[in-house]
């Protein structure tokens, strides 16, 4: 018996040594240990021991299932070791290893283009608002002095989403919302998205962006109009600009103009910029109509004041010398990244 015991024990324990993996252990604990195992066969073996060797067979037993268990213990404990300083091996990570480049995105020319126009403005304490782009029929055209009927409103192609619904397309209804809202003197810009049902091309979009601007105060004139203006093209385009106020026709300003800067390009001398004229237009303005103001719940015998509106595309385009208006649209960061 105790020969059959040091053999179970010599085998198991070679086997326990010779084991590579986890699994073999567990293969090993039952084919000794186990409910049919071999050391489970010699305790049924005890019946035939007489009753004084019983005891210390049965000890002899349970010290080899001790040794075995301690073996099996110890070996499971390297193999898990060693799986783990495998794993942490594999997964090693390797600093010095070049980082994936982060492709981080450029300002849109519009968007340069408009910091710059905030810039202008707020210096000179104007305040940025904001009015939505899906509007009232009533601040798009009716309260800026176009009523239904009106051929003004044939100028601009508009999405009408139903009778009185639609998507604005001017940033002017945001001068209406400003000046409802009872706050004087007001001085502020309002750039936005504004819709026109234009096919594409070179120079136009159905969508575009605009910055409306409006000055209500006791005694603004067309001399203020002028004298901002003035200042914004020299800030815009450089100190020696020269502007020109063409007289024009707005429903909501009276009297309205076109503003026109002498070309960066060429200083007035006439280039492929300007069109061989000199001039580039830039802005629509006026003294804001007094049927607007009234309609404002202002009294215009108390109150004036000056409008304007400017293509910010059309700023993006002059500002950057970009002769097509779609690639302001397709955002190709190869474009983008030019400016
Ligand atoms: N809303 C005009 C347009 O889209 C631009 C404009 C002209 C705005 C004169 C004004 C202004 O505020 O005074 O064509």
């Amino acid at each position: 018996m105790k020969e059959k015991l040091e053999q179970i024990r010599l085998a198991a324990l070679e086997r326990i040594a010779a084991s590579e993996a986890l699994e073999t252990l567990n293969e090993i604990r039952v084919a000794y240990l186990g409910k049919k195992g071999e050391l489970t066969g010699v305790l049924k073996g005890m019946r035939d021991v007489s009753a004084e060797e019983r005891p210390r067979v049965g000890q002899m037993v349970n010290d080899t299932r001790a040794v075995i268990e301690e073996k099996l213990e110890e070996r499971k404990a390297r193999l898990a070791k060693k799986v783990r300083e495998e794993k942490l091996k594999r997964e090693v990570i390797d600093v010095t290893l070049p980082a994936k480049k982060n492709h981080v995105g450029h300002k849109h020319p519009n968007m340069i283009a408009l910091e710059e126009v905030e810039r202008i403005f707020v210096g000179m304490g104007y305040e940025v608002v904001e009015g939505p782009e899906v509007e009232y029929d009533y601040y798009n055209f009716e309260a800026l002095n176009i009523p239904k009927g009106h051929p003004a409103r044939d100028e601009q192609d508009t999405f009408y989403i139903n009778d009185s619904i639609l998507l604005r397309s001017q940033t002017s209804p945001v001068q209406v919302r400003t000046m409802e809202k009872g706050k004087l003197p007001i001085r502020m810009i309002a750039p936005g998205r504004v819709f026109r049902s234009d096919e594409v091309d070179a120079t136009h979009s159905p969508s575009f962006h605009q910055i409306e601007g409006l000055v209500i105060d006791k005694n603004i004139t067309f001399a203020d109009l002028k004298g901002t203006l003035e200042e914004f093209a020299r800030e815009l385009f450089g100190e020696d600009t020269r502007v020109k106020f063409r007289p024009h026709h707005f429903p909501f300003t009276e009297p309205s103009a076109e503003v026109d800067v002498s070309c960066f390009k060429c200083h007035g001398k006439g280039c492929r910029f300007c069109k061989g004229s000199g001039w580039i237009e830039i802005l629509g303005c006026g003294m804001v109509h007094p049927n607007v103001l009234r309609m404002c719940d202002i009294d215009p015998e108390e109150y004036s004041g000056f409008a304007f509106g400017v293509g910010l595309e059309r700023i993006a385009l002059l500002k950057y010398e970009i002769d097509d208006m779609r690639l302001l649209y397709e955002n190709d960061i190869r474009f983008l990244k030019q400016f």
